[in-house]
């Protein structure tokens, strides 16, 4: 039986799925995306683990391809280049790296271009032609999905939406890519955790948050400080879920979306975070635009969206 190999890497973690062609994930291996320095070491690392899944499936002789999903990745090229939220610098090879590894052709698409090809054809964006995926974990990234297509523009680098800049004020926060103000500098899981010691410093408001290490402050222990009802972490939220309506707001310029999909880490937060997109996104809206757009949170379990949507191009 055939199989293909799709991979979702993300700035913290990356994880492999073996899939069949009825898009089942049949095995999954997780290696951390932070722990090789040189990308040979991390590619060894990977075709290691990977071994376990392979032998399961009777060898790496019934894996026909391999699909990338990467940040900062082109689908032209099968590079990765200039990824802020990566070890490796410059432009990277991934794909002919991998092919050389593991013997099949691989090829790569932007991490969240994959998210967005995995809801399309296995989860809540089944069925759309055109919406926004937002990818929500330690950057943020989107796929921009018009007339049933991924939007790949001019050179293959199209949709880095978690760059679009939300904040020219001088205290704008500084972003991996070296410019300040970027969405993904509030709106990831990182720049949430950023808000949270922020906000903490400037109350004196009660908090479980103010017993950890102020870097040991992430996005979810910030929702269960939330659950647990403390008012500063409702506005953490509620500040991060401005900037992100807001954003969207503008986003929906570009497609007229029937929906966003919202995926990654950060939404586990739920309606803490949801209701003051909501909000934001309907105030901000062009008159034509409100109430048409759905705004969704993935469907399928973790990352499953970004591997299945990258093995997806394994098949090609
Ligand atoms: C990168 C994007 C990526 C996103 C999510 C951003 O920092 O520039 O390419 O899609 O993070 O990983
Ligand atoms: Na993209
Ligand atoms: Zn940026």
């Amino acid at each position: 039986k055939p199989y293909v190999i799709g991979l979702d890497m993300g700035g913290t973690n990356s994880v492999f799925g073996v899939v069949d062609q009825r898009g089942t994930i049949k095995a999954q291996t997780v290696i951390s995306s932070k722990a090789y320095p040189d990308v040979n070491d991390y590619v060894n690392a990977a075709v290691e683990a990977l071994q376990p899944a392979l032998d399961l499936i009777g060898g790496i002789e019934f894996v026909k391809g391999m699909g990338i999903g990467a940040p900062n990745a082109n689908f032209y090229t099968g590079n990765i280049e200039d990824a802020p939220n990566l070890a490796w610098k410059g432009v990277i090879p991934i794909a002919s790296l991998f092919e050389e590894a593991l013997g099949v052709p691989a090829r790569v698409t932007n991490d969240a271009n994959a998210a967005a090809l995995g809801e399309m054809t296995y989860g809540v964006a089944r069925g759309m032609k055109n919406f926004i995926m937002i990818t929500l974990g330690t950057g943020v990234g989107s796929g921009i999905v018009v007339d049933g297509n991924v939007v790949y523009g001019s050179d293959g680098f199209a949709g880095e939406l978690g760059h679009a800049i939300v904040d020219r004020s001088v205290e704008a926060r500084v972003c991996g890519c070296g410019r300040n103000g970027c969405l993904e500098t509030y709106c990831s899981a990182t720049g949430v955790a950023r808000t949270a010691r922020l906000m903490l410093e400037s109350t004196d408001e009660p908090s479980m948050l103010r017993n950890l290490k102020p870097e040991d402050i992430t996005s979810f222990e910030v929702f269960k400080a939330a659950e647990a009802g403390e008012k500063v972490a409702k506005d953490i939220f509620d500040f991060t879920g401005r900037i992100l309506g807001q954003a969207c707001a503008n986003f929906a310029l570009f497609n007229a979306p029937e929906a966003f999909v919202f995926f990654g880490g950060l939404t586990k937060a739920g309606h803490w975070l949801m209701d003051p997109i909501a909000k934001a996104y309907e105030e901000n809206s062009l008159m034509t635009y409100r109430g048409k757009a759905r705004l969704l949170v993935s469907s399928l379990n973790g990352s499953e969206a970004a591997v299945l949507g990258a093995s997806a191009l394994g098949w090609e």
